[in-house]
């Protein structure tokens, strides 16, 4: 049974797409979490929607570093312990690298890797020196394990794996750390799909219904409870069976 009474959750991405689904997940099994996003209209439906005592919303840019250090000088300040960090937010251009210009290069690689790197150590950091437990999910990609047509997004998600594995090591025994690493999910990130890469992920999908943001919202949940107690340093591919290890 799945219980989150009691816990705080750090969502990036939250105003949208799979960190939206996570987040109204998470406050239906008991969290209160707290959601960041550039997108504030999107955190303050989101807030309304589930109540300001059950969620927080941070509107800033996780590209910009210093904001994810004042956002955890603020924690500290206010006092306010949390007990789980979802890795959520990544964007996806849909081009290749040929025409990846050195912003597109830098934003890509900040958003998606560095801004995790930079949470999880922060997360990481609180937890250790109090010798409290902690969880964090890193919302990585099939991607990441079998390729893409994008290969900055891909090394970026294959980044997260190798990161979601060496983390588990450093932070052991306080923090677990896991992944979950989606195939296409029906969000607003899609579009940016190339129609020919989604009539072959279409092809060898072995299910071949739609995964929705609440399917991964499920597997993130399964992953920050108590119920994945003995993992730590993994995967769980969310995928229709369209990538097999
Ligand atoms: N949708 C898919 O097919 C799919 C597949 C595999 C992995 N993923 C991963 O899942 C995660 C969520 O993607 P999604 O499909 O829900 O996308 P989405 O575009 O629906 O939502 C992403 C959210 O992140 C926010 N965001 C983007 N840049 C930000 C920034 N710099 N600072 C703060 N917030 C920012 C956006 O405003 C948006 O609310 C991403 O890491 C993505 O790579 C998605």
């Amino acid at each position: 049974m799945i219980n989150l009474e009691n816990k705080k959750v750090i969502i990036t991405g939250a105003a949208a797409g799979i960190g939206r689904a996570t987040a109204v997940k998470c406050v239906e099994h008991g969290a209160d979490v707290l959601v960041i996003d550039i997108n504030e209209n999107g955190l303050v439906k989101l807030q309304k929607e589930l109540g300001e005592d059950k969620v927080k919303i941070f509107n800033f840019d996780i590209s910009d570093l210093g904001k994810i250090k004042d956002f955890f000088v603020q924690l500290r300040k206010d006092d306010i312990k949390i007990d789980c960090l979802v890795n959520n937010a990544g964007i996806y251009l849909g081009k290749s690298v040929l025409d990846y210009s050195d912003e597109d290069i830098a934003k890509v690689m900040a958003i998606n890797l560095i801004a995790p790197i930079y949470f999880s150590k922060e997360f990481a950091r609180d937890k250790m020196n109090g010798k409290k437990q902690g969880v964090i999910v890193n919302i990585a990609s099939v991607s990441g394990e079998a390729g893409t047509s994008e290969s900055v997004y891909g090394a970026t998600k294959g980044g997260l794996l190798g990161l979601t594995k060496s983390n588990a090591i450093d932070f052991s025994p306080y923090v677990r750390v896991n992944a979950v690493a989606p195939s296409v999910t029906k969000t607003a990130l899609v579009k940016n799909i190339p129609e020919e890469r989604l009539k072959m992920h279409e092809k060898h999908n072995l299910i071949k219904e739609w995964i929705e943001p609440e399917d991964i919202g499920n597997a993130v949940l399964f992953l920050l409870s108590d119920v994945s107690g003995h993992c730590t340093g993994m995967t769980l591919d969310v995928n229709n069976g369209r990538y097999l290890r």
